[in-house]
């Protein structure tokens, strides 16, 4: 809890770490009323102008301190709030600290905690410290060993980082294990798990031949749960050692299922934890969605054995050095698995929804910041996924090759080491040598680039010339900004749909039907030679940049680009563009009271997607998905979201009316008969087929309710009968509440799949919904300490339901607010997240805006705010 005001954190101020640690030897005794820590580790002096050694220590009580085996008296060392000072510490000295901790009232799921009666902890970023004195930082590394002490019948399973060498029994039935991890690791990546746990076992070959033992551990009525996630551990390995040549380094890789877990899952070095959500999945109880998700996270956390754990970051304002880097990593590993166009799709979605708006927002911030207040809450999209777009500039550039020529000479140069942004781009540049200098602006500036576009073409000399700037607005780190280098992947399409190979001015390249630009400055041109006739530009395909691009196409040229793009992404972002055009269209209709009316060319440009059936499946269902309510917000500022909400429900009631037949037609022949399967085109065809569902729904008849509840009964799958569910859940009728209750009666005993029912009923656009979503917080099931509860229920109203979130009267706002303030005692890194919708009060009118002010106000004045709450909203209310 906050005394005074958090204080800020520069990079600027990295010093090097004055001790080095050369070994370390933990002890738990897991107790019912207190755990006791013993904490044995030898220091050597490394900066010769010091003799204080300074540990990092929250919450802990202190029981006895000795410097070899002597123990200290109290006028040898000070302790803080924050840490442990020793004074005249040796140049080498074995330090032995004892203190005890109380992982059953810790609710913030830092540290180590419970979680379902289990024993885990949760390091990263900074949680060490709330387990032991010690440097916690991530450039201090050393080997790891723990011993673990616990009731035998209650504890039967007791794991932590790397190998067992050895375990027991002890009289008072109590039994212990001791773990050694051979890789020196920072205090981030130790794991420790205690519980009463069932494990899946299997094994990988790795390609050098060594077999090692994976095993999954849960409670063990989730144990018929886990194939998915081990299956996808094993694609995992393989795709690391085919693609990036890595392999696996312990003798055994161990995953843990928690149900109260802050984020997704963790790295910790041969021991990750999960939060459950991400591991458990049968067809009856997981959606295609959590299919694909589970496999891209076990992805995740699996890779950052390498980029994370084997090479690790200097300091926390490097995160995205791992975070950027692996969430690269596991998007290709979709891309490679499933359908490349489709994560394209997907990820790009994301960004533009979700970091976009960061971007835009107070807590904007480079990829890696230059200050913070309180580190958790920088593990934002920003570092995650716009880190990722980062790292894909370097593959656009060097193409694949010489991207994984950088990724050898990297792990060459630092493997056991911790290490910096600017040493991933030097390992880039030099394994190339190549100059990749300028990249270093995407580093240090924030803010989305906005790139211009505009097309001449000379029939005389049959030469068309491209005029491209760029700007970026300023945002809270810098008002002017310096030249990004910003990769253009381009073609030029003749009125045929075919594309006109280019031939550059001044260049020597022989001619290719795309290519990639290089914009370097504010202002550059590219003219082409050999254009027979005016093309249609097909720009930055594959989303070659994080910039956001503005030409000013036609209707009629979006259209064509739609149907005749060689690059898929780009055919989607067409019909994307078309669509903003229409909703800025009718917001003004809106406004001036005209009568809101769709052109035929519109609509029938939908119908040609939703019925061409040459065209991929998945990709016509992405086609026909609307950009969302927030997405329309971000591009019509100040945004009025009941405006916003009524036009896109235009859109889709109208086609919905206009294309009734093909939507039914299409929704017939996708039916799938059969065993459910989780391929690419099986999910692409449910996705499609649920799609078209959505869109009937609109048009309120009773016979549609009845279609959706028949789909309900007959799904053998999550996805088909959620589907049906999210549509009526929208509808006011009694088909809605019976089957929300037979949902609720058959899922009640599986805590995850209710969170989907609780997720569900608070994005209803029904008017009630706030009342509802206040009454089900009530429910036996859901609990404020349960992360994903949580989210499922408070989340999904404020960040998935605009129309009520920003109910005219402020209620959404208000109920937030008391949601926010109570989070705020339980789990600060949870309030925090939850706070967020707030930010952007600047971007909404002047009413709703005030009304948002007006709680960020509220929460800020808030006694006892956690440096975390009071970081986001301080951000929001200033400049
Ligand atoms: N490093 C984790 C990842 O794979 C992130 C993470 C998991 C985390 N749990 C956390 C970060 C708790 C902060 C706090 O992305
Ligand atoms: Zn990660």
């Amino acid at each position: 809890m906050r005394e005074g005001q958090p204080s800020t954190i520069y990079l600027r101020d990295y010093t090097p770490p004055t001790y080095d640690v050369l070994s370390l030897e933990l002890s738990f005794d897991l107790g019912e009323d207190y755990t006791r820590v013993n904490n044995e580790a030898v220091y050597q002096r490394r900066d010769p102008s010091t003799t204080t050694l300074e540990l990092m220590g929250e919450q802990l009580v202190l029981i006895s301190i000795a410097i070899n085996d002597r123990v200290l008296a109290p006028h040898e060392y000070v302790v803080s709030d924050t840490g442990l000072s020793l004074f005249n510490f040796p140049e080498r000295a074995k330090l032995t600290i004892v203190t005890e901790i109380y992982p059953q009232k810790n609710t913030s799921l830092e540290g180590l905690y419970q979680s379902s009666g289990n024993f885990c902890t949760q390091c990263e970023a900074q949680g060490f410290r709330k387990i032991t004195y010690y440097p916690d930082r991530p450039d201090v590394m050393t080997v790891f060993t723990t011993r673990i002490t616990a009731d035998k019948v209650k504890y039967p399973v007791l794991l932590s980082n790397g190998n067992l060498v050895e375990q027991g029994t002890l009289a008072d039935g109590r039994h212990w294990a001791r773990w050694l991890d051979p890789f020196p690791k920072p205090s981030y990546l130790f794991a420790l798990v205690a519980g009463n746990l069932l494990h899946v076992e299997d094994h990988y070959t790795t390609t050098s031949g060594r077999v090692v033992v994976l095993r999954i551990y849960t409670e063990p009525h989730n144990i018929d749960k886990c194939d998915h996630a081990m299956q996808s551990l094993k694609r995992a390995m393989y795709w690391d050692e085919q693609r990036f040549g890595l392999e696996y380094d312990l003798d055994i890789y161990m995953i843990v299922a928690v149900d109260d877990f802050n984020m997704g899952a963790m790295e910790n070095k041969g021991l990750n934890v999960f939060n459950s959500k991400l591991v458990f999945a049968s067809p009856e109880t997981a959606t295609d969605f959590d299919y694909i998700s589970i496999e891209s996270v076990i992805g995740h956390e699996y890779f950052h054995n390498w980029t994370g754990n084997r090479v690790t970051c200097r300091d926390w304002f490097q995160l995205s050095l791992k975070e950027g880097l692996t969430v690269f990593r596991d998007q290709e590993f979709t891309a490679d698995l499933h359908s490349r166009p489709v994560e394209r799709i997907e990820s790009v979605r994301t960004l533009r929804t979700s970091q976009f708006a960061e971007d835009a927002s107070p807590m904007a911030h480079p990829i890696r910041p230059s200050s913070y207040m309180e580190i958790n809450n920088f593990y934002t999209m920003t570092v995650y996924e716009k880190g990722a777009e980062v790292v894909r500039l370097y593959q656009t550039l060097l193409g694949r090759e010489g991207f994984r020529k950088g990724m050898d000479l990297y792990f060459q140069r630092h493997d056991g080491q911790a290490v910096t942004t600017e040493d991933f781009l030097a390992a880039m540049a030099d394994a190339n040598q190549v100059n990749l200098s300028q990249l270093q602006h995407w580093y240090d500036q924030a803010g989305t680039p906005e790139v211009t576009v505009s097309l001449d073409y000379d029939a005389a000399t049959q030469t068309c010339t491209l005029h491209l700037s760029q700007t970026c607005p300023p945002t809270p780190e810098a008002s002017t900004k310096q030249a990004f280098l910003i990769p253009i992947e381009l073609g030029l399409l003749a009125s045929d749909g075919r594309e006109i190979p280019l031939q550059l001015q001044g260049s020597t390249a022989p001619a290719a039907n795309a290519m990639v630009l290089r914009l370097e400055q504010a202002h550059q041109v590219f003219s082409f030679n050999h254009v027979p006739e005016k093309p249609v530009p097909s720009l930055l395909r594959n989303f070659s940049a994080p910039v956001r691009l503005h030409f000013d196409y036609t209707e009629a040229e979006l259209i064509f680009l739609m149907r005749h793009d060689q690059d898929a992404f780009n055919r989607w972002d067409a019909g994307q563009r078309l669509a903003m055009l229409t909703f800025k269209r009718l917001l003004s209709d809106l406004s001036s009271d005209e009568p809101l009316g769709l052109e035929h060319e519109f609509v029938s440009a939908w119908q040609a997607v939703l019925t061409d059936e040459s065209l991929d499946v998945a990709l016509r269902a992405e086609a026909l998905t609307l950009p969302s309510e927030a997405d329309i917000a971000e591009v019509n500022r100040p945004a009025d979201p009941s405006a916003i909400h009524t036009v896109r429900e235009f859109v889709h009631t109208t086609l919905a009316k206009t294309l009734r037949l093909d939507f039914e037609a299409c929704y017939a022949s996708l039916q799938d008969h059969g065993t459910y399967q989780i391929d690419a085109v099986s999910m692409g065809r449910r996705r499609l087929r649920n799609i078209c569902l959505a869109y009937l729904g609109r048009l309120r008849e009773s016979s549609i309710n009845s279609l959706c509840v028949k789909q309900y009964a007959d799904a053998n799958n999550m996805t088909d009968s959620l589907a049906a569910l999210s549509v009526l859940v929208d509808i006011d009728c009694p088909e809605r509440t019976k089957a929300l209750q037979h949902f609720h009666d058959r899922w009640q005993n599986d805590t995850l799949v209710m969170d989907k029912w609780f997720s569900l009923q608070a994005t209803s656009s029904l008017p009630n919904t706030l009342e509802h979503v206040k009454q089900l917080m009530q429910h036996h099931l859901f609990d404020m300490r349960n992360p994903n509860k949580v989210r499922a229920l408070i989340g999904s109203f404020t960040q998935r339901n605009p129309l009520h979130f920003h109910a005219p009267d402020g209620s959404g706002y208000q109920f937030l607010t008391e949601c926010v303030l109570e989070l705020n005692a339980l789990n600060p890194q949870i309030a925090s997240r939850m706070v967020r919708p707030l930010m952007n009060w600047r971007h909404y009118e002047s009413k709703p805006a005030a009304f948002m002010r007006e709680q960020l106000e509220r929460i800020k004045a808030h006694e006892g705010l956690s440096p975390d709450v009071f970081e986001i909203v301080s951000k929001s209310l200033a400049a």
